[in-house]
């Protein structure tokens, strides 16, 4: 517990409930490997990477020195503006197109992966506007989708406590269910019915996360195969936000690239840099590119900010894409995410108070009623893990290089939280 009146910050949106956790001791102060300490000298196995983006761990040799060497010799330059971007800008992005889908062609880098998926929907309403649609300017997200919490990315995340706080958000958002909501009066209408029902003609793109990571709900290649059929149908551009699911999270470099489903603009973020320094990215397929290239110059889309591609964090991701294919770091998120959903399985099947357990790769939802509780109970055994924004659930997200031992301390300590938790 700390005195609010002592704490200069307020960057819990709970912070009340937030203070209560925090004390001087608790505080992180060093991480090496998968683990944190902090200040009172405790280590912690963090199974939810940071917040589910230091994928490489927190002392990774290759990434530090890539980033120091950039810091020695260029510190910063803007991609924006001025006709003279940093030669590493160039370098990171050839390093990283080959490990997307083919027709992924270009990259914009951003700061964050709000701005990158609020990136990605101005251009796709710029776009259809100067092409003479101007009536395309809804956006579709999915009930329970994330994709941040500002103006943008906020709206376009489906959880109305987001938009009820500080609204109205971005206009022109609107949501479909998707098909792991079931609700009560069994009237709701899915994504692909809502869009039919509002006017395809009406809408300029629809934005879905290919695993919903509010709950890990891991969409089918069959349910996004259809959702990229009815876009193309219908001349609606579909953004996949891989914020989350990219860079390694599910085996590979993109959840889209492993099921073959063909994005118009894909978003990056979170592993992008392993959490490192703050970058996201979108990337266009050549079909939108060509457009965009084609514009005049009196008709560009004009966005972009200060940071944008920083120097440093284009070469800490660099050094990522070299240690995700040279590490065997997606055969291991392969091997133990596989290992992992086996344990987590057979630990579920002791508690019967876990009521689900989902996902792929190294990304799990244990879903139970008392999901705050559990996460407290993990943390007493030293394992920190995730809970969610309105779901029932915690997530287990640990980083990429996760060992077997470290695996097996997880299970262990869920196992023994479970018990407790059903014991209160
Ligand atoms: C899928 C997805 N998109 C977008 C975001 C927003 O990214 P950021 O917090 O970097 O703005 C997140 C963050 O959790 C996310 O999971």
């Amino acid at each position: 517990m700390i005195d609010p009146a002592e704490y200069p910050l307020w960057n819990s949106p709970a912070m009340n409930a937030y203070l209560k956790t925090v004390s001087p001791e608790t505080m992180l102060v060093e991480g090496r490997g998968v683990r944190v300490r902090d200040r009172g000298g405790r280590w912690l196995l963090d199974a939810r990477s940071g917040l589910w983006n230091v994928t490489l761990g927190y002392d990774n040799q290759r990434v530090i020195a890539a980033m120091k060497q950039q810091l020695d010799t260029l510190p910063y330059a803007n991609l924006i503006g001025y006709g003279r971007p940093s030669g590493i800008s160039m370098e990171a992005a050839n390093a990283l197109l080959p490990h997307l889908p083919e027709h992924l062609t270009k990259i914009r880098y951003c700061s964050n992966g709000s701005q990158a998926v609020e990136t990605a929907v101005l251009l796709s309403r710029f776009l259809h506007r100067v092409r003479g649609e101007p009536e395309r300017t809804t956006v579709f997200g999915m009930w329970r989708g994330f994709h941040g919490l500002g103006a943008g990315g906020g709206a376009l995340t489906g959880i109305p406590y987001v938009h009820y706080q500080a609204g109205p958000l971005l206009p022109g958002v609107l949501h479909g269910s998707g098909p792991f909501e079931t609700h009560g009066d069994g009237t709701a209408s899915g994504l692909e019915q809502a869009m039919a029902d509002h006017g395809p003609e009406r809408i300029s793109a629809v934005v879905v996360e290919p695993i919903v990571g509010e709950g890990a709900h891991v969409l089918t290649e069959d349910y996004l195969r259809s959702l990229a059929d009815f876009c193309r149908v219908n001349g609606i551009h579909l953004i996949i936000d891989e914020v989350t699911t990219g860079m390694g999270r599910t085996g590979a470099f993109t959840r889209c690239g492993q099921l073959g489903v063909r994005p118009d603009i894909l978003t990056l973020g979170k592993g992008l840099t392993s959490g490192y320094a703050a970058l996201s990215a979108v990337v266009l397929s050549d079909e939108i590119y060509e457009q965009v290239r084609a514009l005049p110059y009196d008709q560009q889309f004009f966005i972009g900010s200060t940071n944008d591609g920083h120097p440093v964090a284009l070469a800490a991701s660099m050094a990522v894409v070299e240690v995700l294919t040279t590490d065997r770091v997606l055969d291991n998120v392969q091997r133990s995410g596989a290992e992992l959903f086996q344990r987590l399985s057979d630990v579920a099947k002791r508690h019967p108070h876990v009521t689900a357990i989902r996902g792929t790769g190294l990304m799990y939802a244990i879903e139970l009623s008392e999901p705050d509780l559990l996460r407290l109970a993990m943390e007493a055994r030293g394992v920190l893990v995730s809970t969610l924004a309105k779901w029932p659930a915690i997530v287990i997200i640990p980083p990429l290089v996760v060992s077997d031992d470290e695996v097996e301390e997880i299970v262990v300590a869920l196992d023994q939280a479970l018990d407790e938790v059903a014991n209160l």
